[in-house]
């Protein structure tokens, strides 16, 4: 495995490789959803590529840029397990000059849910994305459900700035107790990790109601809340049923597939998560074609 700091090392070493190329963007800690992402890069392309880089456009004033965790050796060690061929970690000078000042925003999947309460985000985001697809030139490009609306933002962009490439999604990847893995659960003391499985049981609270025919949205979203509420430690941000396509909130009797998701404090720490309604939607073919239309 060939790993590589700067962006004339990165061109270099790209040239290298040969046939088609996956590539995975992430901001390390990385844990099993990543490397599910980096296993089916590898299944489905002659070489793997994955970036690791903390951006910090796309975190807020008082978000948690500064403790974000981070382990490059062993994000180093466990890309070279699963098989990857090129790693790419610049540093926010390199990506970021002095005089930086060309920004891409998707102006409105990246409005709602998570967009509406991390102002700036998205735009953080779709502009490291675009400067990543630049350097990396991927011919699939791999996503995690998990960031739904990312998914979204990010199909949107490629497809408005003409990049050549294919965007892959693949289904979240859960502990035990349904809680979607994230970088950010290490975060959570053990009280607060045992409550953080309310939002897998709150999401499976409205898959219920749904599968037993429940089509009103403002009742899928009430199933999940009354779970959330049950759950002292939990603080409901937002609970949302939208049009998959569009991410656009639904108010009347709904058209499938639906987006449910939400995001949730549990203590200063906030977690999100969703599912696709009908669930079998929820594999990387439908969320691949599905999610951001
Ligand atoms: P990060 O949070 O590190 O996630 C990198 C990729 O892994 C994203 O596509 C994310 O959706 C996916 N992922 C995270 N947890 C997952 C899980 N439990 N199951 C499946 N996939 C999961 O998302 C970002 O970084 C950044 O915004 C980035 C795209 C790298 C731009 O900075």
């Amino acid at each position: 495995m060939q790993i590589v700091d700067t962006i004339a090392g990165l061109r270099a070493a790209r040239q290298g490789l040969k046939g088609q190329v996956g590539v995975v963007l992430t901001m390390g800690a990385l844990h099993m959803g990543h490397l599910t992402l980096v296993r089916e890069a590898r299944d489905e392309n002659d070489a793997v590529l994955t970036t690791i880089f903390v951006n910090p456009t796309q975190f807020g004033a008082n978000e948690d840029l500064s403790k974000y965790p981070r382990d490059l050796p062993r994000d180093l060690a466990m890309l070279e397990k699963t098989g990857v061929d090129l790693v790419f970690t610049p540093t926010s000078e390199m990506m970021y000059p002095k005089g930086f000042q060309t920004w891409v925003d998707v102006t409105e999947v990246s409005q709602g849910l998570e967009g509406q309460h991390r102002p700036g985000h998205f735009k953080g985001v779709g502009t490291v994305v675009a400067k990543l697809f630049n350097l990396t030139q991927p011919d699939i490009a791999y996503f995690g459900q998990k960031d739904a609306q990312q998914v979204s933002v990010i199909k949107r962009m490629a497809h408005d700035l003409n990049f050549p490439l294919e965007v892959a999604v693949c289904p979240t990847v859960r502990e035990t107790d349904g809680l979607a893995m994230s970088s950010r659960n290490v975060y959570l003391l053990a009280e607060q990790r045992t409550a953080a499985g309310v939002l897998f049981r709150s999401l499976q609270a409205a898959v219920g109601i749904y599968a037993a025919g429940e089509r009103n949205p403002e009742r899928l979203r009430q199933a999940a809340l009354r779970t959330l509420h049950d759950e002292p430690l939990a603080q409901a941000e937002y609970v949302s049923a939208a049009d998959a396509a569009t991410l656009e909130e639904l108010n009347a009797i709904s058209i499938d597939p639906i987006l449910l998701s939400m995001a949730v404090r549990i203590g200063q720490v906030r977690l999100i998560d969703n599912v696709l309604l009908p669930l079998e939607l929820n594999n990387r073919r439908d969320l691949t074609r599905v999610l951001g239309g």
